[in-house]
This record gives structure tokens, sequence and C-alpha cells, in this order.
């Protein structure tokens, strides 16, 4: 039984083309078990990606190859992908994917902060570690519309669907995450956290003025002070 503790998630190198072709096959080799066309990339498309800094290898015990991902940009940089996910059929099931898209997100989020990250997909492994790292369901019109991402589609056995909606829709399903959720959440929790302080400053206020027969003792005027302030500048 593989053990996900045995195994490295790093980001590629030079010293991981050796690897190049080990990927391959083993795109090669899901996808006809899939029989949804995933495509086989070239040596070169792999290796760029590789020695750009911009691809997840899995090693275990440090050179047996067991999983691979990569991130891609589309529309100028405004959109990225972590594609090409794959994970050797001995070494799944052990929650390696999950690390791997992880690993991808974040390099993604490091080096593309501000561009949004999606995927396309019919697999519900890759839909539930989305769905983990934050991303959300999304009709194809929030997705990139670089046709150059589309033409990837052609290969799939699926691609007269895509065509016939003019790209609207299809078998898989888009997932987006928007890196401008983020700072909506930061806004709303300041937003909670504000009143939370209030409402708890108010509720002393008025137990100190209950406690003193309501006059209103030095304490109780302090934090008055303190609330309005706080008031002011929320
Ligand atoms: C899809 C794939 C990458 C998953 O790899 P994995 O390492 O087995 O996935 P994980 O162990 O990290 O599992 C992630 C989650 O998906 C679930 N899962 C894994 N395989 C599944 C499957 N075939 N069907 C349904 N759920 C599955 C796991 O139970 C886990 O769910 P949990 O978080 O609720 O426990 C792997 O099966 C593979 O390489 N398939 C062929 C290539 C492929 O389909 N790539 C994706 C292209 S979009």
């Amino acid at each position: 039984m593989k053990e996900l503790k045995n195994i490295q998630i790093l980001v590629a190198t030079e010293e991981h083309l050796k690897y190049v072709d080990a990927v391959n096959d083993a795109i090669d080799i899901a996808s006809k078990e899939r029989g949804t066309g995933i495509a086989r990339r070239t040596y070169e498309y792999i290796a760029d990606k590789m020695l750009a800094g911009k691809a997840i290898i899995a090693l275990e015990n440090g050179d047996t190859f067991a999983g691979f991902c990569y991130v891609e940009t589309w529309g100028a940089k405004s959109f990225v992908a972590n594609s090409g996910l794959i994970v050797v059929k001995d070494y799944r099931g052990i929650g390696l994917a999950t690390e791997i898209k992880r690993k991808a997100f974040m390099l993604s989020r490091q080096v593309y902060p501000n561009a949004k990250i999606f995927g396309l997909t019919t697999g519900l492994a890759v839909m539930k570690i989305n769905h983990e790292l934050g991303y959300r369901p999304v009709t194809f019109s929030e997705l990139t519309d670089d046709e150059d991402f589309w033409k990837g589609c052609q290969s799939c056995v699926n691609y007269d669907i895509l065509e016939r909606t003019n790209k609207s829709k299809c078998l898989c399903t888009g997932m987006l995450y928007d890196p401008a959720w983020e700072q909506e959440k930061k806004v709303e929790e300041k937003k909670k956290n504000g009143w939370a302080i209030k409402g708890t400053l108010l509720d002393i206020i008025k137990k100190l003025k209950r406690n003193k027969k309501e006059t209103l003792p030095k304490e109780a005027t302090i934090l008055t002070f303190l609330f309005k302030k706080k008031i002011q500048r929320t």
C-alpha cells in the first residue's frame, strides 16, 4: 500500500526533465481508460513547463514518478488553469491529487496573485478537490474567452457539443476561483468584527449603568468615549 508520507511533491526543475515521457505515458494510459481523450502534450510543452518553474511533480522516495500537474495562463494572464493533472494508478486514492493540486494552486496564487484560477472537468475527484480549494461551479461565460484555451478541447470526444452550443456549455463543469472573493470575505469579516466590538462595549456600558442605579460611573464614561470613537472610525 502506497503512503503519502513517502511521496515528495515538488515544483519541477531541469533535473526532472527525465520524467517528461513518464508524464506523457501516464496521460495516454488515463486517456484510454476514461475514453474522453485527455490530450497528450508534446515533450517540449511539458519540458518548458518544468524549466519555467510552472509544473508540479510527485516522486516516491525521491525518484519514482507518481503524479504531475502544470500551471498555464490564458487571456493575457488574467486566467490561470492548473492542467494535465495525472496520478499514476498505483498511487490513486491516498490523497495525492489533492496535494498536487494544492501545491499547483499555491504556486498559481504566488506567481499570478490577481488571476482567476479555473478548470473544466467531468470528474468527481477533481470537483471535490477544487471545491476544497475554494473554486465555485460557474457557467462557461465566466471562464476565459481565449480561443487557444478552447482549442485544447478539440481532442475531446465531446467537442461537437461544445461547438454546437457556441462554447456556452458541454459535459464538463466549469469551476472558478476568483481572488476578488478573498477581498470581499475580508471586508465582510471586518464589518462583522467591528459590530462585535461595538456590541460588547455597549453591553458593558449598559451593565455598568444598571449596577450603579442609573448613575454613570467613570468606567462607563471611558467606555462610552471609546465606543463613540470606534463608531467614528468604522
Ligand atoms: C482524478 C485523479 C487525478 C484523482 O487522483 P487521486 O490521487 O486518486 O485523488 P485523491 O486521492 O486526492 O482524491 C480526492 C477526492 O476525490 C475522491 N476520488 C478519488 N478518485 C475518485 C473517483 N474515481 N471517483 C470519485 N471520487 C474519487 C476521493 O475520495 C477524495 O474525496 P474526499 O476528499 O471526499 O476523500 C486520478 O484518478 C487520475 O489521475 N485520473 C486520470 C486522469 C484524470 O482524470 N485527470 C483529471 C483531468 S480533469
